[in-house]
């Protein structure tokens, strides 16, 4: 048997500027996870997905352009067998369409569990760059930080074309993710922020630029541990999103009581439009701003915690 897993992810700054160019920062989120078992099965010569709980059953014969079908093909290059009979169990706990990942996170585990069934651990960087050509497929110009982050599975300071960087967390992060309940179409958000810039680039680009100095004050505000200007920035990165008309009613709404309960910092993650809203807390204000979230909305709120860095 083959075993695969990858988490969610959370961008904590950066999500759309990344797009264009600059910096972003993401982080894995340990409790929320795609998990995948392989099993060579019976002479059919296809290799077949199925999430049980989702209902789902992708088999590369019959779906070859599915996300899941090409990731499966992919890792049948990787390890160099033209034809297998596998079958692949998958479990996660991803919420999907939600701005956490779910797409780059279960690619990771099934392309993880196929190669692991042919005896082969592949290195991170090798991973990330398979769930990208999987990501290209249905995000159009996706800008490479999902992959990245949930194939190394560690904080990520990602620049579009260069090489991650891992920045090393002096503190443990304490993290709220709140589930707006709308759905968030990365393609659809990304195209609007493009159509947006088409119309009128000036203040586009500027609110573009300035997210990306937002970012490289994160980054020694993340390795120091000060949460209170990492949130500061979270916040200041909310209101540009906002501006850039990526945020929802719904969003502005957790967002907000997020602040007014206490949080350090809050904002929407990912794509946006929808999707989920993240709060960062100490381990004080945790209980009140997760009930402030539920309060304004949030149909979920998941506690998620980063661990500092162990030198
Ligand atoms: O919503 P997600 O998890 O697919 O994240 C999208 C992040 C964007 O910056 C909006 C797009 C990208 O390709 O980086």
């Amino acid at each position: 048997m083959g075993l695969g897993e990858a988490p969610a992810k959370a961008i904590l700054l950066g999500e759309h500027a990344v797009v264009y160019g600059y910096p972003a920062v993401a982080v894995p989120l340990p409790e929320m996870r795609a998990r995948t078992q392989a099993r060579f099965d019976n002479r059919s010569g296809d290799v077949v997905v199925e999430a049980g709980g989702r209902g789902l059953r992708v088999s590369v014969a019959a779906n070859p352009n599915h996300p899941l079908a090409v990731a499966s093909r992919l890792a049948l290059e990787e390890v160099g067998a033209a034809v297998a009979s596998v079958r692949v169990r998958l479990d996660s706990s991803i919420p999907v369409a939600a701005g956490l990942g779910s797409g780059a996170a279960v690619s990771a585990a099934v392309i993880r569990a196929i190669t692991a069934l042919f005896g082969r651990e592949l290195p991170d960087a090798v991973l990330s760059d398979l769930v990208y050509q999987v990501e290209k497929l249905h995000h159009g110009n996706p800008s490479g930080i999902d992959n990245t982050v949930v194939a190394h599975g560690r904080p990520v300071l990602f620049r579009r074309g260069e090489p991650p960087e891992f920045p090393r967390l002096g503190a443990a992060l304490t993290l709220l993710v709140a589930d707006s309940g709308q759905g968030s179409l990365t393609r659809e958000a990304v195209s609007g922020v493009r159509r947006a810039r088409d119309a009128e680039p000036e203040p586009v680009d500027g609110r573009l630029a300035r997210i990306g100095l937002l970012v490289e004050e994160a980054v020694p505000a993340l390795v120091a541990g000060n949460g209170t200007r990492l949130g500061e920035l979270m916040t200041e990165n909310q209101r540009l999103l906002r501006e850039l008309g990526v945020s929802s009613p719904e969003l502005d709404a957790l967002v907000g009581a997020a602040g007014e309960a206490g949080a350090l910092g809050a904002k929407l993650t990912g794509a946006g439009r929808g999707g989920h809203a993240i709060a960062l807390v100490t381990e004080a204000t945790a209980p009140a701003v997760s009930e402030a979230l539920s309060a304004a909305g949030a149909r979920r709120v998941t506690v998620c915690r980063v661990p500092a860095h162990r030198p």
